[in-house]
C-alpha cells in the first residue's frame, strides 16, 4: 500500500530555496526508486505532469519516455510547445503520437457531454497502451497526481491517471509530485527552469477543446473554438490579465445566426467568451473585463475566425451555471 498521506511535518515550499531541496531529494528517491528500469509518462503539457517529466528527466534521463497524445483537442501551439521544451531542450525521449484523426473519427457525430468525455478517456488509455506496448523493459509508470487529486476537493477532475490500463501492464506507480498543493508544483516548475506560460498555466480540463465545441464535434467549429482562444489568450496577456484571471476560454455552440459581411447577409457561428475568478472551482464570479478590450477581442474573431459573425460575453456566475458549458 502507498503512503497517501501528506506528512504532517512537510515543509510548504513557497521559495525557490525549498523548492531546490525538494528537487534534490526527489532526484535522490526517484534514483533509488527506479534503478535501472525504464519509466512512462503521458505528457499533455499541463503543469503537473511537466513538472513530473522534468523531474524525471533530472533523475533518470533516457530511462523516461514521455508519451504526448495529440488528440487534436488541444489549444493552438501546446503540442509544438511540449516538443520543443522536452524533446528540443530538455534532450527527452518524446514520443509524439498524431492521433487527431482517431479521435475526431470516434468522436463523430456525438453530442451527448458525458459520452464525448467518456469516449475521449477511453481513446486515449488506449493510445498510451498502444505505445506503452511498443518499448520493452518499462517497470515503471509515473503520474503527475497532486495532492488535491488525492484528496478529491472541488469538482476539478481529476485526470492524471491512466487507470484503466490492462492488468498485463501493472507497473509500479512513480508520483513524485503527489504531497504538492498546485501552488508549489509552480515553484519547482520553475526552479526546473521550465517556461512560465506552462507553470502559471490556467486550469485546462482533461477533454480540452472537446467540451468547448458543443454539440457534436465538427472539424471547422473546433478549429473556430481554437483560433478564438488562441486571440482571446494573447489579448489578455497584452492587458495583463494572464495569471489574474483564473480561467478564460472561448466557446462554440451548434447553432448560427445572421450577420452581415462586405454588405453581404451571412449565416454563421457565435463565439462566447467565458472569463472567471473561483476559489476552489465550485462557486465562480464573472470577471469585469473593461470593455475597451472586450471591443479588440471580437473586433480580431469577427475578422480573423472563419464561420464566426458573433461574439458574446458570458455574463452567469457558478451556480447557476458551471464554469464548462458542457
Ligand atoms: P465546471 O464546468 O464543472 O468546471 O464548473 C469546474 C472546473 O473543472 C474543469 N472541468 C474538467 N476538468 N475533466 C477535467 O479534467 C473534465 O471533464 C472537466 N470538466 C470540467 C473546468 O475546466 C473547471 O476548471
Amino acid at each position: 500500500m502507498s503512503n497517501n498521506k501528506r506528512p504532517e511535518d512537510m515543509e510548504r515550499i513557497t521559495t525557490p530555496e525549498l523548492a531546490q531541496k525538494f528537487i534534490d531529494e526527489q532526484i535522490a528517491a526517484l534514483r533509488a526508486q527506479i534503478g535501472d528500469k525504464k519509466v512512462i509518462l503521458a505528457l499533455s503539457g499541463g503543469v503537473d505532469s511537466s513538472v513530473t517529466a522534468a523531474l524525471l528527466i533530472r533523475a533518470v534521463g533516457k530511462q523516461l519516455t514521455c508519451v504526448h497524445v495529440n488528440h487534436g483537442l488541444l489549444r493552438k501551439g501546446e503540442p509544438e510547445q511540449v516538443v520543443e521544451v522536452f524533446r528540443n531542450q530538455m534532450d527527452a525521449n518524446l514520443v509524439y503520437v498524431d492521433a487527431v484523426d482517431r479521435f475526431l473519427d470516434k468522436l463523430a457525430g456525438v453530442s451527448e457531454p458525458e459520452k464525448k468525455r467518456k469516449i475521449i478517456g477511453a481513446e486515449f488509455i488506449r493510445v498510451f497502451e498502444e505505445e506503452a506496448r511498443k518499448l520493452e523493459g518499462v517497470g515503471f509508470l509515473a503520474q503527475g497526481t497532486i495532492y488535491p487529486d488525492i484528496l478529491e476537493s472541488g469538482p476539478v477532475k481529476a485526470h492524471h491517471n491512466v487507470g484503466g490500463l490492462p492488468e498485463d501492464l501493472d507497473f509500479e506507480l512513480v508520483e513524485p509530485v503527489k504531497f504538492l498543493f498546485k501552488d508549489e508544483v509552480r515553484v519547482v516548475g520553475s526552479k526546473l527552469g521550465l517556461p512560465d506560460n506552462m507553470v502559471f498555466r490556467q486550469p485546462f480540463p482533461g477533454p480540452g477543446l472537446g467540451v468547448r465545441c458543443i454539440g457534436a464535434i465538427t472539424r471547422d467549429r473546433l478549429e473556430a473554438v481554437r483560433e478564438s482562444d488562441a486571440i482571446l489568450r494573447e489579448e489578455f496577456a497584452k492587458a495583463g490579465l494572464e495569471g489574474k484571471v483564473w480561467q478564460y476560454f472561448t466557446v462554440v455552440p451548434d447553432f448560427k445566426s445572421t450577420g452581415v459581411k462586405d454588405d453581404k447577409r451571412t449565416f454563421e457561428w457565435p463565439v462566447i467568451i467565458r472569463a472567471v475568478n473561483t476559489r476552489d472551482a465550485m462557486t465562480a464570479t464573472v470577471e469585469e473585463v473593461p470593455y475597451e478590450i472586450l471591443n479588440k477581442i471580437v473586433k480580431r474573431i469577427t475578422t480573423e475566425v472563419k464561420g464566426v459573425n458573433r461574439v458574446l460575453y458570458d455574463l452567469t456566475p457558478k451556480p447557476s451555471a458551471t464554469i464548462e458549458w458542457e
